[in-house]
């Protein structure tokens, strides 16, 4: 893009968010603070996004026919997919046919829509380390790879699901049936096909956010940011913290496969590499092509958060991806089944020293639903951990 319009006028320039939670959100004030007219979709109405957007829209996302027509009408002059469940071939299509243009690329959106395409990429047309695995269909097949081929333990999981819904770790045979059970109720869309994986006994694990941007030539960049770490429960991020210390030959090793993914799914943005490291041993997990959930720490910890990377990558700008001070991030849970909910202590978790909120305002509480992220920094990491966790700890979602 080489100019800049103004909002909510012929010249605006003007993007669509499909998914406006957290993460859409904070890409939305990014792109409002550079002037550009935003376009908040979610399938509920109030979410994070949209209380922060130009417009907001309700549809299905999935739905083909309800995603052509909102983009043909809107016509945005760029279509930020937040979520994975969206209709692909719908963008696809209007990207080939010049209608769209699609962040990172609406290939990209379609290969990391399910675990199938992008682990198949990965590694099979890539060559890039990652667990073994198999895809099976039936608990019959299921059985079959598992004692055919992937061995004890394994983890099983939807092959279209994300923050750890439907996924379990299987230690013996006694354990397969139920971790099928649990995956067919966890599963997006209920075609039943999941993927196995052999456990990779990883040291820690890491998200390298990965930055495409422009260069004065015109040039594709790849810059990375310091390694994320972070611990999952049940396969949802509790806390990340930035920089994660690496071995050198890891570190290295991490962005040749960042580099590698990254390059062949193309276009311009953010993207979320996630990778298992033992001792110098990288694997590559899977990617976000899009601000990742662990990389909220970077609005503490990095100059440039990864929204506002997202935000300058995307609109041709140039990017800095420096740290600028170590930081954390802790999960705010609702704790409660409700709507509307009231946070109790948010003057006390402010408190603990150089931390900082976000509340994401959604107006539907459940017990294990993500309502917002205490963030904090300080020069020793460890202290930022515990002044995060704490923060985080005061805030007490409570029925309205
Ligand atoms: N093969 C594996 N070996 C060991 N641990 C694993 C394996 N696969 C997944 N995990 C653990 O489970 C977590 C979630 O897995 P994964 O990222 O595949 O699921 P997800 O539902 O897509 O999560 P999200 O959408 O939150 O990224 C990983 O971050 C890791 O901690
Ligand atoms: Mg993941």
């Amino acid at each position: 893009m080489n100019t800049f319009g103004t909002p909510l006028s012929p010249s605006a320039t003007r993007v669509m968010l499909l998914g406006s939670g957290e993460l859409g959100k904070e890409v939305i004030i990014a792109l409002q603070r550079l002037g550009v007219e935003t376009i908040a979709v979610d399938r509920y109405d109030h979410s994070p996004g949209q209380q922060v957007a130009h417009h907001a829209h309700r549809i299905t996302m999935s739905d083909p026919e309800q995603l052509q027509a909102l983009i043909l009408r809107e016509k945005p002059d760029l279509v930020v997919p937040e979520i994975e469940a969206i209709a692909t071939q719908t963008l696809e299509s209007l990207e080939a046919a010049g209608a769209a243009r699609v962040i990172p690329t609406a290939r990209a959106a379609r290969l990391t829509m399910d675990r199938e395409g992008i682990r198949r990429l990965a590694a099979e047309t890539l060559q890039l380390p990652t667990s073994p695995y198999q895809f099976c269909d039936t608990l019959q097949e299921l059985q079959a790879a598992i004692e055919q081929r992937i061995g004890y333990p394994c983890v099983v999981k939807p092959v279209m699901s994300s923050s750890g819904k439907g996924q379990s770790r299987i230690d013996g045979p006694e354990d397969i049936q139920r971790a099928w059970d649990y995956a067919m109720t966890g599963g997006r869309v209920s075609h039943g096909r999941v993927i196995v994986e052999g456990f990779v006994d990883f040291d820690y694990e890491i998200t390298l956010l990965t930055v495409r941007s422009r260069a004065a030539d015109g040039s594709i960049e790849t810059q990375f940011c310091e390694p994320i770490g972070h611990k999952q429960v049940d396969g949802d991020y509790v806390e990340s913290w930035q920089p994660q210390a690496m071995h050198p030959a890891a570190l290295q090793k991490a962005q040749q496969v960042a580099k590698a993914i990254t390059d062949d799914l193309g276009g311009q943005g953010v993207f979320g590499v996630e990778l298992f490291i033992k001792g110098d041993e990288v694997w590559f997990s899977e990617v976000s092509p899009r601000p990742h959930d662990t990389g909220m720490v970077t609005m503490i910890s990095q100059w440039q958060s990864q929204f506002e990377l997202h935000a300058r990558a995307i609109l041709g700008l140039p990017v800095n991806t420096a740290l600028r001070t170590p930081g954390a991030s802790a999960v705010i849970y609702g704790g409660v089944d409700a709507q509307d909910i009231v946070y109790e202590g948010v003057a006390e978790a402010l408190r603990v020293p150089n931390t900082e909120l976000r509340l994401f305002g959604k107006p539907e509480s459940h017990v294990k639903r993500r309502m917002g992220v205490a963030l904090a920094y300080d020069n020793d990491l460890d202290t930022a951990r515990d002044h995060a966790r704490e923060a985080a700890h005061q805030v007490k979602p409570r029925l309205p």
